[in-house]
C-alpha cells in the first residue's frame, strides 16, 4: 500500500500520511505526492477543500531521519515544493491531528485552515535539539500566534506541548477524541464544499494577504539555513544518534 492515500469525492481531497510502522515519518517521494495532490485540486474547480490527516495513533515523527542524512534540502528538493505548494494552497485546508505531530508534522497545520486534534495529541517542535533551525514558515508563524516567550519555549528549549496548549494558543480549532476527529474533520469539509468555491478563495486570500509575501520569503531563507546546518557536525551527530538509537553527544562539538 502507498505510503500516501489520496481519495476525491462530493469535492473533498482526502490526503492520508500512511506509513504508520516509521510513525508516517515524510519521505521525499511522500512530499512529492502530496504536493502533487495539492496542485491537482487547486487546478480541479471540482474540488473545493483538502483535508490532511494521519492514523488515530500518530499523525507525522517529522521529515525522514534517513532522507535527511542522505540528501539534505537544497531549493529544489521535494520538501521545499512542498511548503511552497501547502502554504500557498488557494482552497480550505483542514488538519486532522491524532497521536504526535513532530517538526513539519507540526508547522504544516500552521499552513492550515482549520485543525482539529485528538486529545492523544501531542505537538513538537525539536529543530534546536537537532542542530538546525526552524521551517516552513514557523519562525515567523508561532511568534505572532502564540507570541515571543511561548515560541521560544517551542522552537529554542523544544518542548512538547499539549492538545490543550495548542488550543489555547490557537494552533487548532477543537480537540475530541482520537475516534472521532477525521470524521469531524470531514464534516467540517462538508459544511465547506457547500459554499461556493469563489468565495471561499477570496476570503481565504483576502485572510492571509498580509502574510504571503514575507512567509514565502521566509520558507526559502529558513531551508537555505537549515540546509546548510544539516551538513555541519551537530545536525549530523543528532540525526545519527536517533537513527543509531542512542543519545547524541555533542561533548566534542
Ligand atoms: N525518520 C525516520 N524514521 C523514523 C522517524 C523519523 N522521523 N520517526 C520514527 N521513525 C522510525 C523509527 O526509527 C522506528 O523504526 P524501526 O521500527 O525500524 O526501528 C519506527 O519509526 C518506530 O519509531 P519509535 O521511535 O520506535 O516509536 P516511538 O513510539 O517510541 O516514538 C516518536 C515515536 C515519533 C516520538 C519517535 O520515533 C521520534 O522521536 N522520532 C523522531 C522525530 C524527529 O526528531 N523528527 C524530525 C523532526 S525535524
Amino acid at each position: 500500500m502507498s505510503d500516501i492515500l489520496t481519495h476525491t469525492e462530493d469535492g473533498i481531497l482526502t490526503i492520508t500520511l500512511n506509513r504508520v510502522p516509521k510513525k508516517n515519518s515524510l519521505t521525499a517521494a511522500m512530499y512529492t505526492a502530496i504536493s502533487n495532490a495539492l496542485e491537482a485540486a487547486q487546478a480541479d474547480p471540482a474540488v473545493r477543500v483538502a483535508v490532511i490527516q494521519g492514523h488515530e495513533t500518530i499523525f507525522s515523527a517529522g521529515n525522514d531521519i534517513g532522507d535527511f542524512l542522505k540528501v539534505p534540502p537544497s531549493a529544489d528538493s521535494p520538501v521545499v515544493r512542498f511548503l511552497r505548494v501547502i502554504s500557498s494552497f488557494p482552497k480550505p485546508l483542514i488538519g486532522a491531528v491524532c497521536g504526535v505531530a513532530v517538526g513539519v508534522g507540526t508547522t504544516l497545520l500552521l499552513h492550515c485552515d482549520l485543525v482539529y486534534a485528538g486529545d492523544n495529541a501531542a505537538f513538537s517542535l525539536p529543530f534546536v535539539n537537532l542542530g538546525l533551525c526552524p521551517e516552513a514558515g514557523s519562525s515567523y508563524l508561532l511568534p505572532r500566534l502564540m507570541g515571543h516567550q511561548r515560541a521560544a519555549e517551542a522552537l529554542l528549549l523544544g518542548d512538547p506541548f499539549t492538545a490543550e496548549t495548542a488550543l489555547e494558543v490557537g494552533l487548532i480549532n477543537r480537540i475530541v477524541p482520537p475516534a472521532e476527529v477525521h470524521a469531524l474533520a470531514h464534516r467540517q469539509a462538508q459544511r465547506l464544499a457547500a459554499k461556493p468555491l469563489a468565495s471561499l478563495v477570496a476570503s481565504k486570500r483576502l485572510m492571509k494577504q498580509e502574510q504571503a509575501a514575507p512567509v514565502a520569503a521566509r520558507i526559502e531563507e529558513e531551508i537555505a539555513i537549515f540546509g546548510r546546518m544539516l551538513r555541519e557536525p551537530a545536525a549530523k551527530e543528532a540525526l545519527t544518534a536517533f537513527m543509531e538509537n542512542r543519545r547524541p553527544d555533542f561533548s566534542a562539538l
